[in-house]
């Protein structure tokens, strides 16, 4: 890797700022330096593209005003604020953040990346956006954009998906991020990485940094940055229950352990632990114990259950492929002294929070239902 001089790293941060100053995405989080909005849009915009989360953004500000306001919400309020974002670990973190600024900072946030990464759910990368772009501090924020740009610009070959790759990309952007605008640097990298510098279809012959971009110089963009494959997710089948009574759908409570903690969603059970796999389902009595008793309408411990035709629903998370098939069942009644739920009416599903897999559950569902009439 070759490094610039000062004369170039003058002349690239006066192109890229200039470029940002006309061009720069009009976004709600930019209105002002507010350390609390760019916060709130940082958490957002990680996993989530900034089209989703304008909406989203907008909203929250409106519920939860300050950081004081959001510390204090009740918790289906801030999962019902963050529901079809996903990764609602990601909410309850930062109400704890916000507890964390209002009780240990009384109500001033840190302004330091060192001191922000303090805080719950803050790491090196939220931490360098904040500081920088709320209080003008000369560091980095290193985020998937920045390792695209600054692995192009300079052709930096460490492999990106190992931790200690973020050390080397923190060393090179320190010598050439603003000293006056770091902020705007910063987030100037952001707006290349997702227009002229984008992973799959980069523009670089009409990019304002074109002539530093020594990757599109050499003719190979494309092999930037290196990163090696995660392993792929693990395939895992499950069905789910979707047990209609006279009191509404059955809801399972999660445990506040595991995959989708503490939220609501239609029971939804591993396919490995059903005895009789095939066609319709009985349930076994494992699973009597899972749902608790039935009553009425339970015939020996088991109640049948019909598949739904052509209704395996998809959802990836991180390092799990859910394949979930649907089985329905209406029943007059049932007991829930022994299941962690509730009965919900369709009326009010609009009134919690529910995971996104639910959301698609419950679509397939309906597009399955409404096909047989
Ligand atoms: N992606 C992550 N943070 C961003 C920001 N502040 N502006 C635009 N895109 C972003």
């Amino acid at each position: 890797m070759i490094m610039w001089d000062d004369a170039k790293i003058t002349a690239f941060q006066e192109t890229l700022l200039t470029w940002y100053d006309s061009e720069k995405r009009n976004l709600p989080w930019r209105r002002d330096h507010e350390p609390y909005h760019i916060w709130v849009s940082e958490i957002m915009l990680q996993q989530t593209q900034v089209n989703t989360v304008i909406p989203y953004y907008e909203r929250f500000m409106e519920w939860f005003p300050s950081v004081e306001n959001f510390a204090n919400a009740p918790e289906e309020r801030i999962l019902k604020a963050w529901e079809g974002l996903g990764y609602y670990s990601r909410v309850r973190n930062m109400q704890k953040a916000a507890k964390q600024v209002v009780q240990d900072y009384a109500g001033q946030w840190p302004q330091t990346a060192k001191e922000l990464q303090n805080l719950v759910g803050i790491g090196p990368y939220t931490a360098g956006a904040i500081a920088s772009i709320a209080f003008n501090e000369v560091v980095p924020a290193v985020d998937g954009n920045a390792f695209r740009v600054f692995s192009r610009l300079f052709e930096i070959e460490d492999d990106i998906a190992k931790p200690q790759t973020r050390l080397i990309f923190e060393k090179v952007i320190q010598q050439v991020i603003s000293k006056e605008r770091p902020g705007d640097f910063n987030q100037a990298v952001m707006d290349l990485g997702s227009s002229y510098m984008s992973a799959k279809n980069p523009d670089s012959e009409h990019s304002p940094v074109k002539s530093f971009n020594q990757a599109y110089l050499d003719g190979k963009e494309l092999d930037f940055p290196v990163k090696s494959k995660k392993p792929r997710p693990v395939e895992m089948p499950y069905i789910a229950l979707i047990i209609e009574t006279e009191k509404g759908y059955l809801f399972e409570k999660r445990s506040s352990k595991g995959m989708l903690a503490n939220l609501l969603a239609f029971p939804l059970i591993k396919f490995e632990e059903l005895e009789d796999k095939p066609g319709d389902v009985l349930l076994t009595d494992d699973l009597v114990i899972k749902l608790g008793q039935w009553s009425q309408d339970n015939l020996n411990h088991k109640l049948i259950f019909s598949a739904l035709e052509g209704s395996v629903v998809k959802h990836t998370f991180t390092h799990q492929k859910w394949l979930i098939e649907l089985f329905t069942v209406k029943s007059k009644s049932f007991d829930l002294s022994y299941f962690p739920g509730e009965f919900i009416l369709e009326k009010d599903f609009d009134q919690i929070a529910v995971p996104k897999v639910q959301q698609k559950i419950w679509d397939k569902y309906i597009s399955l239902s409404s096909n047989k009439f």
